[in-house]
Order: C-alpha cells, then structure tokens, then sequence
C-alpha cells in the first residue's frame, strides 16, 4: 500500500469543505473538517444580501379540492347497487335497441346475392344490361321457377350451345323470349352454389317480380321453394344438388320450356 502524502490529503480536505460537500471521511477527520468549514460558513452567511426566506405556508386548497374533501362520502352500503349500474345499462342498452328478427330464408339470402346481378338488371329489377324483371316480367318467362333455376345454372351460351331456341314459356305474354335476343346472360353454376342460385331466384320471382305468396296462384310453389322452411331450399342448404333425384323437374341440362307449367312429355 502506497502512503498518500498528508499535503495532498489536506488540498483534498480543503476542496471539498470548500464545495460544502459532507464527509464520507472516516470519524477521525470530521473535526477537524468542521473547525475549517466555519470560518467559510460565516463568511458565505456575511455575504448573502438577505436571509434565506422561511418556508411558505402550505397553500391553501383550490375550491373544487375542498369541495371534494367537504363533499359528504357515498355510504358504504350504496356501494352493491352503485356497483351493479354499468351491468344494469348495459341490459337496458340492449333491451332498447330494436333487434330486428334474424333475416332468414332463401329470400333474404337472395336479396343479398342480388348484389351480383344488380348491375346488369339494375337495383329493383327495371331492366338495363339484363332484362327487366320486375313488373311481373320474369314471371310471364319462367311461369314455374324450375325453369328460370335451370336457365339461371346455364345462361344463355349453354342454351345456345344446347340448340334452345326460345327459353322459358314459348307461349309468353308479349311475345317468347329467344335465346341470345337480348344479349348473353352468364350461367351461374359455378359462381353459385345450388342453394344460392335458388336463393336468388326467389328473391327474383318474390320481391323484383312481384309474386304474391299468399295468393292460390304463388302459395304452393312459394311453400315448396321460397319460404323459409321450404323443404327444397334446406335439401339444397345440406348439399343436395338439382340433379338429384327429387329435383328431377329442374334437371342438369338445358331443355326447352317445358316442366310443370306446360304438358310434360312422356
Ligand atoms: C352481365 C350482365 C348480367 C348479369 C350480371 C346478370 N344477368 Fe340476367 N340477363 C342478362 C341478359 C343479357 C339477359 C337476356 C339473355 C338473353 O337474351 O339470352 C338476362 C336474362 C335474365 C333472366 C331472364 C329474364 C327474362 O324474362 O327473359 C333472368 C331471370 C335473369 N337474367 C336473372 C339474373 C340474376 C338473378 C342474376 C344474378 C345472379 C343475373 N341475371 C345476372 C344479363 C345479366
């Protein structure tokens, strides 16, 4: 170990009682610390213009601060149903807002899938690209929906393709509708499942075409496709397919108009 000269020990000493500093000496050098630095106190208290002021008295509380302590307490048995209120607004919320009933059915589904077609056969079924549907239109072509679900699978290349000349009801109000007259419809086999192609289809026939399901002419088929237990929308929503046998009226390929509403052949 080094011996660390005493002049250097004092320069150190004086240094630090000069910055005011306190001693992490050992014990021993504390007195002789304290004789020094009194002499510096008195004269840095000489010096000082006036004497440091007095603490100041703790500020009063703003107003709302002493409302808050003045304000009396929630009593404590308040607390249990003080608790319970955002649970209680939350039932009453929801018990206010009008939850309307869960649309159902293949008309509501087919309401949305209209969005396909909107653009050719316009919003409410007026007709542009497409051909009008609304006004009864569709229903004067396709007076039985097994006809407009096969030509809404195929479309108008598939009927061409098949020799078809004239889909739907040859004997139509205002003249048949020839295959291609009006520009080529696509065929939706692929883009839609069998269940949304029917889904559209009553959406078509029931709220574009006007079809009234209460009415004896619309009732039973209405009953069979459209309604939202019709026993042949939810064969198609567990997978059933058109070709399946029970579907045989609408059959997997493009014929001419003939099914229910005409005389079947053979
Ligand atoms: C690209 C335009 C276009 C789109 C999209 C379209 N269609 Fe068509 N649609 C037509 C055309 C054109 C015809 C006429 C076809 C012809 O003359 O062969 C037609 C005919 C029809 C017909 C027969 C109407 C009648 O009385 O002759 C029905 C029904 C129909 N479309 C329903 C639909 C539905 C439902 C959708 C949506 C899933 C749809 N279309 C999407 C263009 C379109």
């Amino acid at each position: 170990m080094t011996e660390i000269p005493e002049h250097l020990l004092k320069r150190s000493r004086d240094r630090r009682s000069a910055a005011g500093g306190g001693s992490d000496d050992a014990a021993g050098s504390v007195p002789a610390k304290a004789s020094e630095t009194a002499p510096a106190a008195a004269a840095a208290r000489a010096a000082a213009p006036a004497p440091a002021p007095v603490a100041p008295a703790p500020k009063p509380d703003a107003p709302v601060v002493r409302a808050a302590k003045e304000r009396r307490k929630v009593p404590f048995w308040a607390m249990v149903p003080l608790s319970l209120l955002p649970i209680w607004a939350w039932m009453y919320v929801r018990s206010v807002q009008d939850h309307p009933e869960e649309a159902a059915g293949p008309r509501a589904a087919g309401q949305v899938l209209y969005g396909k077609c909107a653009g050719c056969h316009g919003g409410d079924g007026g007709g542009g690209a497409g051909r009008q549907l609304s006004n009864a239109e569709v229903l004067k072509t396709f007076p039985a929906i097994e006809d407009q679900l096969r030509w809404m699978e195929f479309g108008t290349e598939k009927y061409k393709a098949a020799g078809i000349k004239v889909y739907g009801n040859p004997n139509r109000e205002g003249g048949a509708h020839q295959t291609g007259s009006y520009g080529v419809m696509p065929g939706w086999a692929g883009e839609l499942t069998p269940d949304q192609i029917l889904a559209v289809t009553c959406y078509v026939r029931y709220d574009l075409g006007g079809a009234d399901e209460a009415s004896e002419e619309w009732a039973a088929e209405y009953e069979e496709w459209c309604s939202e237990e019709a026993p042949k929308y939810l064969a198609l929503e567990e997978g059933k397919t058109f070709g399946d046998m029970e579907f045989a009226n609408v059959g997997t390929e493009p014929r001419e108009g003939r099914d229910s509403a005409y005389p079947a052949e053979g």
